[in-house]
């Protein structure tokens, strides 16, 4: 019998009828058997403030860091905002970066994706964040850079229904499962 591999869902999003959590749905209900994508809101993260950082730390850093430590890998989609990642997402990863050399992500495997109405597919963001993904020391999954431009009439009814936007994705979130079947086990998931 195959393990249950548990991916980590970040949308950089807090929009209700946003893409970027309609993509990871979408993702979520194709995955094969073995593999559950569960996805963490962002929502009650406060602003980095490092003095409230530490054995302290606010309720919901706590909890986000838990789910990232008991996950196997991690699959994030930010909108671009103003030619970077949403500001949202950055927070988290701050917090999520903490402590220094000890972050729940260091080590992790982590794919990105980033989606757009314009036709860039906000890729300048993608390139933040990837930049970011190197700072915490997250392994990187290894394919093409996903970016989804024209994104507004790739989704209906809270899916991506794109095909090729769609099996472009999937094919990656299959390197990040790759990439996780690959990666030892620390502690209980690969992230802790
Ligand atoms: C403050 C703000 C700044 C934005 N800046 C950009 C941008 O620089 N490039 C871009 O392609 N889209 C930009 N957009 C449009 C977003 O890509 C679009 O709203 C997208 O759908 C957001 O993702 P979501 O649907 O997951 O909420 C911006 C939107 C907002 C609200």
């Amino acid at each position: 019998m195959t393990a249950t591999i548990n991916i980590l869902g970040l949308s950089g999003s807090l929009r209700r009828q946003s893409a970027h959590t309609a993509i990871l749905r979408t993702v979520a209900e194709r995955l094969p058997g073995h593999v559950r994508l569960t996805l963490h809101g962002l929502d009650s993260i406060p602003p980095y403030n490092e003095d409230d950082d530490g054995a302290h730390a606010p309720q919901a850093v706590i909890a986000l860091r838990a789910a990232v430590a008991a996950a196997d890998g991690v699959l994030i989609g930010s909108p671009e905002y103003n030619h970077g990642m949403s500001g949202v997402l950055k927070n988290a990863l701050d917090w999520l970066s903490r402590p220094h050399g000890k972050s729940a992500l260091l080590g992790c495997p982590v794919l990105s994706f980033t989606a757009s109405p314009a036709f860039t597919g906000g890729v300048r963001a993608h390139q933040q964040l990837n930049e970011t993904l190197r700072a915490i020391q997250a392994v990187h999954v290894v394919y093409p850079q996903i970016v989804i431009g024209n994104v507004t009439s790739k989704i209906d009814q809270g899916q991506l229904r794109d095909e090729s936007a769609r099996a472009f994705l999937l094919d990656g979130v299959g390197a990040l499962i790759t990439q996780i079947a690959n990666a030892p086990m620390r502690g209980r998931s690969r992230c802790s």
